[in-house]
Order: C-alpha cells, then sequence, then structure tokens
C-alpha cells in the first residue's frame, strides 16, 4: 500500500477499522488464553479514560512531565510494597515483561564486570524459561544456559549448580513459567547465587500482581519474592495480572544502587546530558497512567477479588480437566497457568478441534501440551469450554500439525 495522496475521512477510517477488527480474536467473548486480561467492564472504563487523557505525552523527559513522574514512581513504589522488597530497595516502569528482563539481565552483567570482572558472561535459566531471556542474551552479548527441567517440572537445582562458573553473572527462575505454570524452587537457587555473588532474578511478569493476592487467600504459594534472599532483582508485569492496558511493566531491585547498572547517561554530544532508565528513548505516557490508574482503582481490596476469581475458574478448570479420563494436567501449577496433555489422544488434535469451535489454545511440545492462561472474565465461560473440550476429547481426527504455537 503507499501513502494514499488524500486524507480519508475519520467516519471511514473508523468504519473500516471496525471492518477489520472482526477478523480479531475474540477476547471479549471470553476464547483467548492470554494476551489480554479481561476484568471487567469498570476496569474498562478507568483504563480508556487514563489513556484518552494522556495519548499525546512523552514520558522521555520527566522533569517536563511532573505528572508522569510521581505516577511512575508511585506504580513502582506500589509494586515493591506487594513484593515484600526491603527499604532501599528500587526499580523503574517499562514497556513490558520482555523490557523488564533485558534491564534484570543488563544490571547483572554490569555488576558482574564492575564487581567481579567478568568479562565472558553467562546467564543460567531453566528450560522452561520465556525466550525474552535468550533474546536479552542475544541483544547483550551473554552465553544462555538452559538447565533441564525435574519430573516435578519446575528447574532442576542440581544441574543449575553444576553449570555455574566463575563467569556466571545471572541465575534466573520463574514465579510461574509459561509452559507449565510452575514455580520454579526460588530459594534453593537464590542461595547458589548468593554464595557467589551471583546475581539473581525472579520472573515474575505473570505472578507479580497475582501471587501476592492469592497468598492473601490463603493459597500456598512457594517463595518467590523479596522475602528470599539472594533474589537481586524481579519482573512484574502491571499489563498482565495487574490489569493495565500493554506496555506497563516493573523491574524492581532489591538495592537501588545497582540501579546505576541499568540506567543509560550520556553526555558526548551536543544535547548535553540524555538519561534513559531503560530502552526506550520517546515513551509513551499512557502505560504509565493507565497503571497507576488501575491500582488505584483496584486497590488491594480489588485485586484480592479478582484473584479470587481466577482461583475459582482454575478450580473448576482443573477438575473438569481431570474429569475427562483421556487427560491429564502437567505438573502441579500453584497459580492461573496450565497445560494439559494425554497418553491416551492426540492432544495437538484436540487443539483443533477447539480451533474449530473458536478457542484459541497454545500449542506446545516437548510434552505435547495444550495451554491456558486463566483471567478473570474466563469464570463465565469455564462451563461451555469443558463441553466442547470434553466433546473434541471424543470426537477428533488427525492432527493438522505439530508445531508449538505461542499466543
Ligand atoms: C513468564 C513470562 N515472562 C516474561 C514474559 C514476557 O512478557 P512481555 O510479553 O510483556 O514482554 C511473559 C509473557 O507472556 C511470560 O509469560
Amino acid at each position: 500500500m503507499k501513502l494514499p495522496a488524500r486524507g480519508t475521512p475519520l467516519v471511514e477510517l473508523r468504519a473500516k477499522m471496525a471492518e477489520r477488527k472482526q477478523q480479531d480474536a475474540d477476547w471479549r467473548g471470553g476464547r483467548t488464553w492470554s494476551l489480554i486480561y479481561p476484568a471487567g467492564e469498570a476496569v474498562d472504563e478507568v483504563l480508556r479514560a487514563a489513556n484518552e487523557l494522556y495519548v499525546f505525552e512523552n514520558a522521555l523527559n520527566p522533569f517536563r512531565f511532573p505528572s508522569l513522574r510521581q505516577m511512575e514512581g508511585e506504580v513502582v513504589e506500589m509494586t515493591l510494597g506487594l513484593l515484600s522488597a526491603p527499604e532501599n530497595a528500587g526499580g523503574t516502569m517499562t514497556s513490558g515483561g520482555t523490557e523488564s528482563i533485558l534491564m534484570a539481565v543488563k544490571t547483572a552483567r554490569e555488576r558482574a564486570r564492575v564487581e567481579r570482572g567478568v568479562t565472558a558472561p553467562e546467564m543460567i535459566v531453566p528450560r522452561s524459561a520465556h525466550p525474552a531471556f535468550a533474546k536479552a542474551a542475544h541483544y547483550l552479548g551473554l552465553e544462555l544456559k538452559q538447565a533441564p527441567l525435574a519430573s516435578d517440572l519446575r528447574v532442576d537445582v542440581a544441574a543449575v549448580r553444576e553449570l555455574v562458573t566463575q563467569n556466571t553473572a545471572l541465575i534466573v527462575g520463574s514465579a510461574p513459567n509459561y509452559p507449565h505454570g510452575m514455580i520454579d524452587p526460588i530459594p534453593d537457587l537464590a542461595a547458589i547465587a548468593a554464595e557467589r555473588g551471583i546475581s539473581f532474578h525472579t520472573d515474575a511478569c505473570v505472578g507479580g500482581f497475582l501471587l501476592p493476592f492469592l497468598e492473601r487467600l490463603g493459597e500456598p504459594i512457594p517463595a518467590f519474592d523479596f522475602r528470599v534472599e539472594g533474589v537481586t532483582t524481579i519482573s512484574a508485569d502491571v499489563h498482565k495480572y495487574g490489569y493495565a492496558t500493554k506496555g506497563a511493566s516493573v523491574i524492581s531491585h532489591r538495592d537501588r544502587s545497582t540501579l546505576t547498572h541499568q540506567i543509560f547517561l550520556y553526555d558526548q554530544w551536543p544535547g548535553g546530558l540524555y538519561g534513559s532508565p531503560a530502552l526506550a528513548g520517546a515513551r509513551p505516557a499512557a502505560p504509565i497512567a493507565a497503571a497507576w490508574a488501575v491500582m488505584n482503582f483496584l486497590g488491594e481490596e480489588g485485586y484480592v477479588a479478582l484473584a479470587r476469581r481466577v482461583r475459582d475458574t482454575v478450580r473448576v478448570l482443573r477438575t473438569g480437566i481431570e474429569s475427562i479420563p483421556e487427560l491429564h494436567l502437567w505438573g502441579n501449577p500453584p497459580a492461573s497457568l496450565l497445560a494439559f496433555g494425554s497418553e491416551k489422544v492426540d492432544i495437538l488434535a484436540v487443539g483443533d478441534v477447539m480451533d474449530d469451535r473458536g478457542w484459541h489454545l497454545d500449542r506446545q511440545t516437548g510434552p505435547d501440551a495444550l495451554h491456558m492462561m486463566v483471567s478473570p472474565e474466563h469464570d463465565r465461560i469455564a462451563d461451555a469450554f469443558l463441553a466442547d473440550l470434553r466433546e473434541a476429547v471424543a470426537h477428533h481426527g488427525p492432527r493438522r500439525g505439530g508445531a508449538a504455537r505461542y499466543s
């Protein structure tokens, strides 16, 4: 398409966008798992208001827009509180989980270089860690070492210990990981790191805004946050279970002094001092405002209520899946991510039938699985989903393909 010679009126553009949007996933109908985390009309209204108010501003220069600096600071402080961070902790907002993870890896790399003279840095991640770590290793010049999973689908701690060398800059655990929803043994992993002065990152991109509230509901959530000695950084995405619109995550540091390894400062150009906390230069303001607004709108009470809906829906789905004799869950996930497979039917063929019925489930291989990420609004469709799943297990043909598919 070439840039049109003449402009198009808004009414026409609106109609065209609405028409094109009809091809997109029906997330409002609860048929997607992951990507969007609907939390109901009242939250949507708050998000629309914040986005509208801050659609034009630029968070590049916090001195020009002090309201943004204040809101970002408050989002970070509230997040640090949720993660039980100590008094001298610090952090910044980023555009999402991947950027927070990139910043954790950069911090660890710089810390290893400055404190231990490491010039060929390595990082150890569970095989189930999100690809953002591989991306970070690729961008930032670290060698990525993948540790295998134990039979419970959490990372094998002994294998991690074996992989440590003088060059290890970072060890990672997920809370929870994406593929199976398991929380790695964070205290054991962080202890290995702490003994050797190595940085340790908890990837709580998914869990950061869910696990603290499940814990308040009395769920047995394994230790994952700053209460675990040795955890140096944590990523927590406000645009996942914080229910903000996209573009909002927090990277938290146990000790705010390590932020110097994250932040980029430069004054060797005619424009004076240029400081940047993360990857982006110009930064959209709306995600900051949306994160701040939704956190204040929901408060602890609102988040606990939404976590209860997630927990109860997970229970319904787990019980339903486990009542289908051909199916079983992979692992024993403690939060909101589920992967299920089968030794009796071809689970990816079952996924094809579910596709045909309009459910968008991720496919996983090694082990073969269908994958779900449960959000509050799924309580409306859990029974319909299970009815379709029972049908799909009973009546499916050969699989159309065997490739894994993320989102
Ligand atoms: C465990 C985990 N970490 C990190 C990420 C990356 O987050 P983002 O897609 O916001 O970059 C995801 C995304 O699903 C995730 O599930």
